[in-house]
Parts: structure tokens; C-alpha cells; sequence
């Protein structure tokens, strides 16, 4: 029988198959491009690839975003696409086990429409875990009601950051902010300091590339788009000192927040989360210094998992495994 987790981030839909040893099968961009009303052209990799290039008729959607199903007929055409690359036949499906990382907090309504996506893709057999407590099942901790972890996670559009253990969700906080943030920071940097206009794609390029939190970051980099003088195609050569500001804003963002949560703490947690420290997980932390500087923020000790835009979907994975377990951390409608 098929077993999947599904993570449906905003930036990045991750798929992982835990009744074979094939682990992550699909990591696609969480896109859909649209000609006119309703048309699908192009889906994942492809469609993002036409971002910012496309003509006045074709728009790119992101059917998921930040954590919360905004266009459904896209969404279900996107999974349905997704999910014909991995079942071999469609039949399959109707029996699969499938676990959808949903966000940490989802209110019913949300619930409601992951519930609807599910169906709609023919899917029946399904389980929606809130995503902290897959980050530290992915991350390798062991959750039980005595040793509860603390879970950080920057993706594109959204944080989560949670302290976990067997019992649920001790305190914890979904907050949309993420990369997609300081891309468009990048774009007004690069504007207003080199008067160049880039587009999504090429500030996200930049970003990962060069893109870090070091006190001494060298990398440089050509960037291209439009000069904002002339109007006319330019390149202008990006520093990687000139980008940490729009990086490090939002992970400060972060770090406010998550110090709201860890002062909600009763005691005997808050000397665990101080002696275990923060466990991080998502794209962002790939971004060289960014773990680094949260847990000197924070002033405890980090982890950074080894994959950490998979860690959600790798917990899923575990989940799976281990049906028992699966049902005491599935979220139902209250
Ligand atoms: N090598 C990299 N270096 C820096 N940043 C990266 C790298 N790879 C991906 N990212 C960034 O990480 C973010 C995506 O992370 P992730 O896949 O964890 O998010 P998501 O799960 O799709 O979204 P969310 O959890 O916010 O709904 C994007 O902003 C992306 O640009
Ligand atoms: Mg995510």
C-alpha cells in the first residue's frame, strides 16, 4: 500500500514515500501557471520558471499560500499533477495512507479545505499533522511526554516555532514571514542602491547564493534586470554584505516572536528547552550564519537538521511508519 507525506509548502510542495526506501520522490515548486480565467499551462518546476516572463494573460499562482489553500481548483489540479508522477496507477491512490503537514494552529476552516483538496484528489485514507510536531520527528528527536523540544522553522512564507512533546503543542506560533520577505526586500535594495529592477526569480537566486548572515560574507555576484535610469536591460555586481540587512530583518522578526512564546514556558520546560536548545529546520537555515546567529539571539544551543527544507516531510515519513503513533499527533476537527 502507497504511503505518503505530503508538505505543501509555500514555496516548495515535498512529497516523501514511506512504504518504499525512495524517501523524497518529489520536491517541486508549489506553482501553477494560468492562461486567462482558468487554463493550467504549466505546473512545478516549469510554471516557475515563466515567473515574471510571461505575457499579460498567463499568471503564476501559488494555490498554497502560507500554509492556507487560497485557490482550491488549483491546488487540486496541482497535487492531482504531483501525485500522477509518483502513484503508478491512479487506482493506487484510493488506497494510499496519506499525511498532509498542515500548519502549526490551523483553525478548522482550514482543516476543513485540506479535508476537501484531499478528497478532490481522490485521496481516502487521510491524516493532517501540525507541522512542529513533524519538524521534530524529522529532525530525529523522539517525542515523548517528558522531554519536550523546541522546533524552529523558516520556510518561504511562513515560521513556525513550537515547543512539542508527546502530550501536543506546549506553546507555539505560526507567524507569515519567510524568504519570500526578504526576496522582496532585495528587490527594493537592489532598486534604490543600484537602481537595477530585478525580478522574483533572479532576488531569490541571489539570495541563496550569496546570501548570508556572516559578520565577513565575501560573495559577490552579477545580478540582472532593468536599470531603473535608463530603463534599458543592466547588470550590476551584488555584494553579499549588501544583503544581509534584508535577510537579517526578518530573521529578527522571527526571533521576537519565538521570545513571546519561550516567556510562556512553566519552569521545569524552560530549563529543558535551555539545556536541549532550539531544533531548526527549513530553507532559510541554509542561508550560511542564519543558525548560527538565532541561537546566539537566543542565547542557547541550535541544531540544524541535516536537510532542513525536508525535516517536516521526513517526520511525516516517520509517522507513517509507525501507525499507532500516527493516530495519538493526527489533528481532527474539534
Ligand atoms: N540553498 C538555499 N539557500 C538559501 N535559501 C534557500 C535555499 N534553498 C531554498 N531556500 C529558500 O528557502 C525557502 C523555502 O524553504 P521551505 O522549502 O522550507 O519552505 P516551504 O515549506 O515551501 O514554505 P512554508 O513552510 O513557508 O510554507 C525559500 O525562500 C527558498 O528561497
Ligand atoms: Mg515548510
Amino acid at each position: 500500500m502507497i504511503k505518503l507525506a505530503i508538505d505543501l509548502g509555500s514555496s516548495m510542495t515535498k512529497i516523501y514515500r514511506a512504504d518504499t526506501n525512495n524517501g523524497v520522490v518529489l520536491a517541486e515548486p508549489s506553482c501553477v501557471a494560468v492562461v486567462g480565467e482558468d487554463e493550467v499551462k504549466a505546473i512545478g518546476k516549469d510554471a516557475k520558471n515563466l515567473i515574471g516572463k510571461t505575457a499579460e494573460f498567463t499568471q503564476i499562482v501559488y494555490p498554497v499560500y502560507e500554509g492556507e489553500i487560497v485557490n482550491m481548483q488549483l491546488a487540486v489540479a496541482m497535487l492531482k499533477e504531483f501525485l500522477s508522477r509518483i502513484a503508478e496507477k491512479p487506482s493506487a491512490l484510493k488506497r494510499a495512507q496519506v499525511l498532509f503537514c498542515v500548519p502549526c494552529g490551523i483553525s478548522n476552516l482550514s482543516l476543513n479545505n485540506y479535508m476537501n483538496l484531499a478528497e478532490e484528489c481522490g485521496l481516502k485514507k487521510v491524516w493532517f499533522v501540525e507541522q512542529p510536531y513533524l519538524a521534530a520527528l524529522g529532525s530525529g528527536a523522539v517525542l515523548t511526554e517528558f522531554d519536550p523540544v523546541f522546533c524552529m522553522d523558516i520556510g518561504g512564507g511562513v515560521s513556525n516555532v513550537a515547543v512539542v512533546s508527546g502530550c501536543g503543542i506546549l506553546a507555539g506560533i505560526s507567524m507569515n514571514v519567510g524568504g519570500n520577505n526578504m526576496d522582496a526586500n532585495i528587490i527594493s535594495r537592489l532598486s534604490e542602491n543600484s537602481k537595477l529592477l530585478v525580478g522574483a526569480l533572479t532576488a531569490e537566486k541571489i539570495k541563496n547564493e550569496i546570501g548570508s548572515l556572516s559578520p565577513s560574507a565575501l560573495g559577490t555576484m552579477v545580478a540582472e534586470g532593468s536599470s531603473t535610469v535608463t530603463y534599458q536591460p543592466a547588470a550590476v555586481s551584488v555584494q553579499a554584505a549588501e544583503l544581509t540587512d534584508c535577510i537579517r530583518v526578518y530573521v529578527n522578526k522571527v526571533v521576537e516572536y519565538t521570545a513571546e512564546v519561550l516567556r510562556t514556558l512553566p519552569a521545569e520546560v524552560a530549563a529543558i528547552v535551555n539545556r536541549n536548545g532550539v531544533q531548526l529546520s527549513g530553507g532559510i537555515m541554509k542561508i550560511p550564519y542564519v543558525p548560527q546567529y538565532i541561537g546566539s539571539k537566543l542565547g542557547i544551543r541550535y541544531r540544524v537538521c541535516e536537510e532542513p527544507q525536508f525535516a517536516t516531510v521526513l517526520g511525516g515519513g516517520v509517522l507513517l511508519r509507525d501507525g499507532e503513533e500516527l493516530n495519538r499527533f493526527a489533528r481532527t476537527i474539534d
